[in-house]
């Protein structure tokens, strides 16, 4: 079985989020279960540095698409630079503002791809797997113009493609995909939504958001484009990479450690406390992430008082909206050796907070599945998540009864609620003083995150496609 996958970010060449985690990890877990997976993305200049010299294997407008390997992964790069060689994110300049030919850009790889689908340079794939908006026409364009299958995987439907109406004719679609069968939404051109319309399976990264996104609320607009397709819709839940994720060999720790060895991991902790100038004594909390209205950061701001005054201490890793880069900032100020922050992205410090803080906060309104908390099991670093998407399908509550049983492995909260996220914090606190949370940290560890058993459902849906 070969797989072309089509995505916009994969680790280690280039993240902002967890889709480069995803799309990194999948190809090598996928070989476990005989697929061979081969990867399209950008050339952007970090993909271009880190890669060298590459194969050119196919001419395209402005460019080329190079073969390549690098770190297990075998590669299609395509190296447009008018499109790609630029400074700044992959989606925008330094200053987080969208470039504004996003729409050519992301139709150029999507075009590109259905090319390499149809086995134009060299090597014929059975199935075609785009990750989010920037691949979503992928299957668009093998509708049109003939190809193999195709599965779109919705890693976040808040962000959907969408441009104005005029962006079709530089398509070059045929008329009929203006309709609403096709990609137009609303008089405008929606990438997501043509996608959602023409792959031949749809997957989304949680069995409850799969659920969530028919609902208006999760949905986005996307719930009446979904609800008639309904039945392609797949919830395959995140796995993460437990050799890149690995507290018993992690170069970025001070001290290794196991679920057997669980006090050594004290050592990384006094460490954090150091490096941020925190005190001793008392839970230290962690937050490691994109800071947007998605992930609820606003409702933790509101609750810092609230968490410093109950003995608790808390390091916040982020970046993103600049009014909650300064609420978090004013919060260091206000409770020095209690609260600080690094306004930033640092993913060694991501994985030292990982495996010294004593509990990560992840109060999200929505997450399709959310990684942090599965590297938060992985690493004895309790899981306090909103019950909603993945946190709720990958977190066992420590209720009474978990507690009882002896399966707990972090605390859920009711989502998009401040006293609600006051209480787990409270809880979290309280249970940080008995037995009780050392168990939780080791069930967390034992817990199975790796990618096996996801990859497994993978592999058995492209070989739908195509029996
Ligand atoms: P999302 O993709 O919505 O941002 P996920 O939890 O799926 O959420 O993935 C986020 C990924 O990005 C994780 O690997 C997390 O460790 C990483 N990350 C987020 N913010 C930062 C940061 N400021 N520094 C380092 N890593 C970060
Ligand atoms: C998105 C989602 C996140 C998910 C990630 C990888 O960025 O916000 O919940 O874990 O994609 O699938």
């Amino acid at each position: 079985m070969k797989v072309l996958s089509v995505a916009s970010e994969v680790y280690p060449l280039i993240k902002t989020g967890g889709l480069a985690d995803v799309a990194g990890a999948l190809p090598a877990a996928l070989a476990a279960h005989g697929v061979e997976m081969r990867t399209l993305l950008p050339g952007y200049p970090k993909v271009m540095a880190a890669l060298g010299k590459m194969k050119p294997v196919l001419q395209v407008d402005g460019g080329q698409v190079l073969f390549g390997t690098h770190a297990g992964l075998t590669l299609y790069v395509l190296d447009v630079p008018t499109l790609f060689d630029r400074d700044g994110g992959p989606y925008g300049d330094a200053d987080g503002q969208d470039w504004d030919d996003n729409a050519t850009r992301f139709a150029q790889l999507s075009m590109v791809a259905a090319r390499l689908a149809r086995g134009e340079a060299g090597w014929q794939p059975d199935v075609v797997h785009a990750h989010d908006w920037q691949a979503a026409l992928v299957p668009v364009y093998l509708r049109y113009a003939g190809g193999p299958p195709s599965v779109l995987t919705i890693h976040n439907i808040a962000f959907q493609g969408r441009f104005t109406g005029e962006v079709f004719g530089e398509l070059d679609l045929p008329q009929q995909a203006w309709s609403v069968d096709g990609v137009e939404y609303y008089n405008d051109v929606s990438y997501l939504k043509g996608g959602l319309a023409s792959a031949n399976a749809i997957t989304t990264v949680s069995p409850t958001y799969a659920r969530e996104i028919l609902t208006p609320h999760f949905g986005m607009g996307m719930q009446d484009v979904i609800a008639p397709r309904a039945h392609l819709v797949h919830g395959i839940v995140n796995g993460i990479d437990t050799d890149v994720w690995n507290p018993e060999a992690d170069p970025t720790l001070e001290q290794s450690y196991t679920p057997r060895t669980l006090a050594r991991r004290r050592a990384n902790r006094t460490a954090l406390e150091a490096q941020f100038g925190l005190e001793q004594g008392g839970p230290l909390f962690c937050v490691i992430s994109r800071l947007t209205w998605q992930k609820g950061l606003d409702l933790l701001a509101d609750n810092i008082d609230h968490l410093v005054g109950l003995g608790g201490k808390l390091i916040v890793l982020g970046s993103g909206e600049p009014a909650l880069e300064d609420a978090f900032t004013q919060a260091a100020a206000r409770h020095p050796g209690r609260v600080a922050t690094f306004i930033g992205y640092d993913e060694a410090l991501s994985h030292r907070l990982q495996g010294g803080s004593d509990a990560i906060l992840i109060p999200s309104r929505f997450e399709p599945c959310g990684l942090t908390q599965l590297y938060g099991l992985r690493y004895g670093c309790v899981p306090i998540v909103a019950c909603t998407g993945g946190l709720a399908d990958t977190i066992v509550d420590a209720n009474g009864a978990a507690l009882r049983a002896n399966v707990a492995t972090g605390l859920l909260h009711a989502p998009d609620s401040g006293p609600a996220l006051g209480d787990a914090i409270a809880d979290a606190v309280a249970l940080y003083q008995t037995p009780a949370w050392v168990k939780m940290q080791r069930n967390g560890m034992r817990a199975d995150v790796g990618w096996q058993a996801s990859a497994g459902e993978y592999a058995a849906l492209y070989r739908d496609l195509t029996s």
